[in-house]
């Protein structure tokens, strides 16, 4: 390879067809002379085209057509001309130099030499050497996808900690397989994680595919709203009963208050239960209006099955989180409707945060899919903002990169990107995302289902294409289907 030209960071390399590089490697360009290196990545790729070239193609083209003779071609120029055909341009980013001693600089502003430069393709594991990229508790998650070679490449689950993350692409991409991939390795490491989970699929977490218990099992709680879930009035706490008639329920303020008195009261009488606010909602002295409200709402809390009197039957976080060493909390919401779902998201956040200020449990790593369902607009920032400080770690799973504002992009530390061909996305994410608009456009495109490119702290900033690796649980949540295939 030789370089051809540079325009601002950019750099335009030409390539025979022998020159093996695809979108998304790295190249190292040695300059001898100078001692530096120059790493660049490729994000696109061309043919060589100018016009002359184009009439000799053209030219030929007409020649084979109009005649069969075989052309007298002793000095076998043929072939060249074919390879001059062949060449193609590769454009490639300027992302870091590795100055005369070796040691990886920022200092980009100088140009390697045309004549003395070699370029070569740079493997992960150097280009990690390089960024000086290591960490204890690895997560596996496929291999690099370089067409020099494949190598096995792990992210560090310290890169996570304390992040934002979002795992984005279209329908079917692999999105959620990568998310079981992490939640799996995290709580091996003995992270504790509370998923919400619209398509009930992680449960699949809990076994091989083969039907044996995976290694995981012992870390894998499955709560289902009514079953596991199931929570007392007096553990959730005024708050968050609060946060959940205002915001799930859309109380208003008049019978908000007049439901807290009610709860007060029975409190002093000892007697707070689901039951017995029932009843004190049909004999308590109101307004009429006051106390449709009242019965509407608790109509559905009494439906979602989510409260329970018996305080041995309900769940505890701080019971589970505390006497496991790694855990994931999955919470189905499968099959309860939008209502109810709102409904688990304001009781379970306002009393992981409750239990985070006290001190209580440990920080937790939440796994939301296709968060914009269930989490209302205010909640966004709270969620990156404040929760963060608490000790919430988000990772946000969604095939719609539009329902998550811009302000949740801004503060993202990761950013794991499946293949989108819709411009609209591509717009979006290329908008909003850590790396520049070039690379994101040229490669998502292109990313071939269950590749995706990272970009963020996880790969110290310099975008990677990986190739996520098979996993060996069980795979629920496929879409189900009227036609079977035949075997
Ligand atoms: N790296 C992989 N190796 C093998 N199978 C994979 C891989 N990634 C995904 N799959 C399979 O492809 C299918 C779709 O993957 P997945 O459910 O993760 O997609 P998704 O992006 O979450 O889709 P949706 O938008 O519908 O939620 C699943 O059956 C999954 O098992
Ligand atoms: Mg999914």
């Amino acid at each position: 390879m030789q370089i051809l030209s540079k325009t601002g960071n950019e750099l335009a390399l030409l390539a025979l067809k022998s020159d093996l590089a695809s979108k998304g490697d790295y190249l190292l360009i040695e300059d001898e002379k100078s001692k530096r290196k120059m790493i660049v990545q490729v994000f696109d790729e061309e043919y060589l085209s100018s016009q002359a070239l184009l009439e000799d193609i053209v030219k030929d083209e007409v020649v084979n057509a109009s005649s069969n003779e075989n052309l007298h071609d002793p000095l076998n120029i043929g072939i060249l001309s074919r390879m001059i055909r062949d060449a193609r341009i590769f454009k490639a980013k300027i992302r870091a130099a590795v100055n005369q001693y070796g040691k990886l600089s920022s200092d980009i502003t100088w140009l390697p030499s045309r004549v003395d430069s070699r370029v070569r393709l740079l493997g992960i594991s150097e280009l990690c050497g390089f960024l000086g990229r290591s960490g204890v508790l690895p997560i596996p998650v496929g291999k690099s996808a370089s067409k020099g070679s494949e190598e096995d490449f792990e992210i560090y689950a310290e890169d996570l900690d304390g992040r934002l993350n979002i795992i984005t692409g279209k329908k079917e991409s692999g999105k959620s397989h990568l998310s079981k991939m992490l939640v799996k390795t995290l709580i091996k490491h003995g992270a504790f994680v509370v998923v919400f989970d619209l398509n009930n699929e992680y449960s699949g977490l809990a076994w091989n595919k083969d039907g044996s218990p995976s290694d995981v099992q012992k870390k894998i709680m499955i709560l289902e709203p009514g079953k596991g879930l199931r929570f007392s009035l007096r553990y959730c706490g005024k708050a968050a009963i609060s946060d959940m008639l205002k915001n799930a329920l859309d109380m208003p303020a008049a019978s908000l208050r007049e439901f807290f008195r009610i709860w007060d009261w029975l409190e002093n009488k000892q007697s707070l239960g689901i039951d017995a606010i029932g009843n004190a909602i049909n004999t308590w002295n109101i307004n009429e209006l006051v106390r449709d409200a009242l019965v509407s709402r608790y109509h559905v809390i009494q439906a979602s099955g989510l409260f329970a009197d018996n305080e041995e039957a309900c769940f505890q976080f701080e019971n589970a989180i505390n006497h496991n060493n790694g855990l994931a909390i999955i919470i189905n919401m499968g099959r309860v409707g939008p209502t109810v779902r709102r409904m688990i998201v304001e009781i379970v956040l306002s009393k992981l945060v409750d239990l985070l200020e006290q001190g209580k449990i440990h920080p937790i790593f939440l796994f939301a899919e296709e968060a914009h369902l269930y989490i209302r607009d205010t909640y966004w920032e709270d969620i990156i903002t404040r929760m963060r400080h608490f000790g919430i770690y988000t990772t946000f799973i969604t095939n719609q990169p539009d329902a998550i504002g811009d302000g949740v992009y801004r503060q993202v530390d990761n950013i794991f990107l499946f293949n989108f061909t819709n411009d609209s996305d591509l717009d979006k994410i290329s908008r909003v995302s850590l790396a520049d608009n070039d690379t994101i456009r040229s490669i998502v495109r292109t990313l071939p289902q269950r590749y995706c490119l990272a970009i963020g702290k996880v790969v110290c900033d310099l975008p990677i294409v990986i190739k996520v690796a098979q996993s060996e649980v069980l795979t629920l949540g496929e879409t189900k289907k009227f036609f079977k295939k035949s075997a």
